[in-house]
């Protein structure tokens, strides 16, 4: 026996009560150096009463002697062992004290299957790890931060949940490491924490339901949501048994689940796959009109459009802005991150770079039409940001669909093509370059084309020089696009 001192302490307090697992580890590792056997210790949880209620079976009486065992150092357990200990002492039960240390008994007599899903105890250890890591992974999957207004010291993000188990730190670590400097506050019945962006403070029981949440800043999740339910995939089995039911109260999507799967259940389905499997490009095999299958249907909102795969990852669907008679009509390539989250073509910084050249050509931004070549943001992930991917001129094509439309219903009588992607769009090549075309108008069906650069090249462009004559290239041929307004239309140039 190490400290008779502290064994002694042990013992005469047979009743334990620990809060956390490195408190129960520092308890169990002193009665084990003691030779104490399971039987002869009560756990609890503070704020138990360790006294009322029946003794768990083949507990002696409180004050009966205790049968030490030999004593013996604490075991060296292996690492899978001890993460199994940590993990089940999330699992909320009176006993699991009681239990880990019965469990940490029989191993260091020797019994080491007890670490086995064919032992009693060994199953029970796995089912409560298998529930614990269950309920961390709901608890990634449907937590739900809420944006707050902005004001001093109180969190900007704040989420509620309910879990079954105490796996509230390690979900505030995983925040922690996705949510960078942003502060954040998760709330739950028992506790809280709260990170100010360096440092994560536990904070006792803040809330006591999502009701005390403010839901500015869940119209976004919403439209997202909206926008990538897809009738055509509905299984309200699977979503049932995927999502427990236990969480849609606490979801802010849960209030749209029934009114979309009803609409589902009343044609959107069909119109879903539809859409789905619908125009898909690729190569053309010539087929007798008799043998033709009817036209698929098209998308009539741009919202459900599903013509490429852009949808998927876009928040939602960004159309044109503006008069819809406009003379002039801007074409830019796609949403970038800002735009995707606000509905709206150029609200960005390409948007803001825009309205300076609008301003030195004289031009109002109100009295033109402003659109993208393609309606949903391309991206890709670099570590917390949305980076812009170039569309691919099967995207652009699957996307003219739209512009035409928008061209059909404005008729403009002069078509400004800001890039690489506006151009392609337009005069529907994947060859044309804008070298070919930049600067020199060109006559395409009813209007005449002017191209010019895209805001965001002007925005990237290193050196001050090569800027400024970049954005005097957009001035002059927004001043051009003016100008032929007032030209008589001519034949389509070579
Ligand atoms: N870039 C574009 O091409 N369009 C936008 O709407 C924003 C940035």
């Amino acid at each position: 026996m190490n400290d008779p001192s502290a064994t002694h302490a042990v013992l005469q307090g047979r009743s334990l009560q620990v809060a956390s697992f490195a408190e129960w580890r520092e308890a169990a590792r002193e009665l084990l150096r003691a030779g104490v056997p399971p039987e002869a210790v009560t756990w609890g949880s503070p704020g138990d009463d360790l006294f009322s209620g029946a003794p768990a079976p083949g507990t002696p009486p409180h004050n009966a002697a205790i049968q030490l065992q030999e004593p013996k150092p604490a075991p060296h357990l292996p690492r899978s062992l001890l993460e199994m200990l940590q993990t089940a002492a999330c699992y909320r039960e009176p006993e699991r004290w009681a239990f880990l240390y019965r469990v940490l008994w029989r191993w260091q007599q020797g019994e080491h299957d007890v670490q086995s899903p064919a032992d009693p105890d060994g199953a029970r250890l796995h089912a409560m790890v298998k529930a614990v890591r269950r309920e961390e992974h709901d608890m990634h999957a449907y937590i739900r931060f809420r944006e707050r207004p902005i004001e001093t010291g109180a969190p900007r993000f704040v989420a509620w949940f309910e879990p079954r188990h105490d796996v509230l730190p390690q979900v505030a670590e995983h925040f922690v490491s996705r949510m960078g400097k942003v502060s954040w506050m998760i709330a739950t019945p028992d506790a809280s924490v709260l990170w100010d962006g360096h440092t994560l403070h536990n904070c006792g029981p803040l809330m006591s339901s999502a009701a005390d949440l403010d839901d500015s800043g869940e119209a976004l999740w919403l439209t997202y949501y909206r926008s990538i339910f897809n009738p055509a995939r509905l299984n309200t089995s699977v979503m049932q048994s995927h999502i427990p039911s236990r969480f849609w109260k606490n979801l802010p999507e849960g209030a749209l689940v029934p009114s979309l799967v009803s609409q589902a259940g009343l044609g959107a389905r069909r119109i879903g796959q539809v859409q789905a499997v619908g125009r898909r490009s690729g190569a053309t095999i010539p087929i007798a009109p008799e043998d033709a299958q009817p036209e698929r249907q098209q998308p009539s909102k741009l919202d459900e459009c599903r013509r490429c795969e852009l949808w998927q990852h876009a928040t939602q669907a960004v159309g044109g802005a503006g008069p819809k008679r406009a003379k002039i009509m801007i074409v830019g390539e796609q949403p970038g991150d800002q735009e995707d989250l606000a509905g709206a073509p150029f609200v960005g910084p390409a948007g803001k770079l825009l309205d300076r050249v609008f301003e030195q050509a004289g031009l109002d931004r109100q009295t033109v039409y402003l659109t993208n070549a393609v309606k949903h943001f391309k991206w890709e992930p670099r570590g917390k940001r949305r980076l812009h991917k170039t569309p691919v001129q099967r995207e652009i094509e699957a996307c003219h669909y739209w512009l035409e439309k928008e061209l059909a219903a404005c008729k403009p009588k002069v078509i400004v093509a800001m890039g690489a992607t506006a151009l392609k769009s337009v005069m529907q090549s994947g060859k044309v370059t804008l070298g070919d075309k930049l600067g020199r108008p060109v006559r395409h069906g009813d209007s005449w084309v002017v191209t010019i650069y895209h805001p965001s090249y002007v925005l990237r462009v290193p050196d001050e020089a090569s800027k400024q004559e970049a954005f005097s290239v957009m001035v002059k041929g927004l001043r051009l696009a003016q100008e032929l307004l007032e030209r008589p239309d001519v034949p389509e140039s070579p």
